[in-house]
């Protein structure tokens, strides 16, 4: 039994939740169907998204193939930034004005993805680029209307993008990443071709596999919607609105999944039913994350990757530091679901069984620990940066960590339990190493 929403007072919480269910194909070879989707979405002239690296795989060119092959015309951004920032949306968004196409398609990781919505959005519905990006940050602005047609195809199994409404970036000035989140910027249509992580290297597996790992917990031990103030309207329900039934099957599925193929699909490239299996784990936390939000793990995460010193990990492009999204959220989620097990610790205790922990004799009170532990052996298998001083940060970092999550209160407030800052800290402290 893996939902029971029904024995917790509602009082002002919600009593319903929604299901934006993502129109996902997949399997391998299904980037050829770029050009027929395209064609089914009525798209004439169509954007394609994707980086630099990317341009020269065969992935792009199987997609461009088939656009061209449909009789689509092809305007092509090979510009992505990973780790994208204001800067880079806002020359992705130009570029999008200037290329009067009618649809957009993304080949790429969650960077690349991101990078599509938001020049979607912009070249769109035009505004100040602070207007619809995440309060008290940004202006916290509603999208004024429906978006231009996005087909989604990741090319990593892990951020989930494909299958949210959420744009995260880098904020320059503030040195710390936020986003904008939407349904409307969720992309229309999504193809996961499990092949294109045939090529990636070990880390980059590992690190992808691991914010997919974060993604199923979080969603699985968020806060339930029953337990969210209700919304004004019902067209206001937000995407972060918590743990649900719809969410619990997809997270515990993502979640035996990663027990079973991680350690294997990050040491064997060959292994091909692993490699693909992680995949179909990113598809289930990327749609379940999308209908019930993450929390405190990646509300930390943004100024562990925002305030990076030095840290260049290999498989990363080494022309400037950086925490790789998955390892930024990794190295907090232990600390994290130690402490937040009193909120839930049936559900804590689930997600370490489902991630291969013994718990047999386990008690409630343990749930948190045992889960923890079970993190972390696997982190260790898979050579994973131990915490947060194997990404470079020292306990005199703490302070600027805590300042640049504290404004993610949609994250934050999404936890089982209360978060402050003098919470932040503690987790913060908890994470600098695990062994
Ligand atoms: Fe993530």
């Amino acid at each position: 039994m893996l939902c029971n929403y029904y024995d917790i007072a509602l009082d002002a919480g919600d009593e319903a939740f929604s299901v934006d269910a993502s129109n996902v194909t997949f399997g391998p070879g299904c980037l050829r169907e770029a050009g027929d989707v395209a064609r089914s979405l009525r798209i004439n002239r169509i954007a394609v998204f994707t980086d630099d690296v990317l341009a020269k795989t065969e992935h792009v060119s199987v997609v461009l193939d088939s656009l061209r092959a449909a009789g689509v015309d092809i305007a092509l951004y090979d510009s992505v930034r990973v780790e994208p920032t204001d800067v880079s949306f806002k020359e992705a968004a130009s570029f999008a004005a200037d290329a009067n196409v009618d649809g957009f398609i993304s080949v790429g990781g969650g960077s690349v993805i991101d990078t599509a919505k938001a020049a979607n959005l912009y070249s769109t519905h035009p505004a100040e680029f602070l207007t619809y990006v995440n309060a008290p940050i940004g202006g916290g602005i509603a999208v004024p209307g429906p978006l231009r047609p996005h087909i989604a195809c990741p090319t990593t199994s892990g951020t989930g993008s494909e299958c949210t409404g959420i744009a995260v970036f880098d904020l320059l000035e503030m040195k710390a990443k936020t986003g904008i989140a939407s349904k409307l910027l969720r992309p229309m249509r999504a193809l996961i071709d499990p092949t294109c992580t045939a090529t990636l290297p070990a880390n980059v597996v590992a690190s992808s596999a691991f914010d997919v790992l974060s993604h199923a917990l979080e969603s699985y031990t968020a806060r339930p919607y029953t337990q969210r103030p209700a919304p004004a309207a019902p067209s206001l329900r937000p995407s972060s609105q918590g743990a649900n039934p719809w969410s619990d099957m997809g997270c515990a599925e993502s979640l035996r999944l990663i027990g079973l193929f991680l350690e294997r699909g990050v040491t064997d490239p060959n292994d091909v039913e692993a490699r693909h299996q992680l995949m179909w784990a990113a598809t289930l936390a990327g749609i379940a994350f999308g209908n019930a939000g993450c929390h405190v793990p990646h509300g930390m995460s943004y100024s562990v990757a925002g305030l990076v010193h030095d840290f260049c990990p290999a498989g990363y492009p080494q022309d400037e530091p950086i925490v790789p999204h998955g390892m930024s959220v990794i190295v907090n989620s232990p600390s994290v679901f130690r402490l937040t097990s009193p909120g839930n610790p049936d559900r804590h205790l689930d997600g370490a069984r489902w991630l291969g922990a013994d718990v047999a004799d386990i008690g409630p009170d343990e749930a948190g620990p045992v889960l923890a532990q079970r993190i972390v052996e696997l982190m260790q298998l898979t050579g994973m940066p131990n915490g947060l001083q194997g990404v470079g940060y020292s306990a005199a970092d703490i302070p600027g960590l805590v300042e640049g999550s504290l404004p993610q209160r949609r994250l934050l407030d999404n936890a089982p339990v209360d978060i402050d800052r003098e919470i932040l800290t503690t987790l913060y402290e908890g994470a600098l190493s695990y062994w």
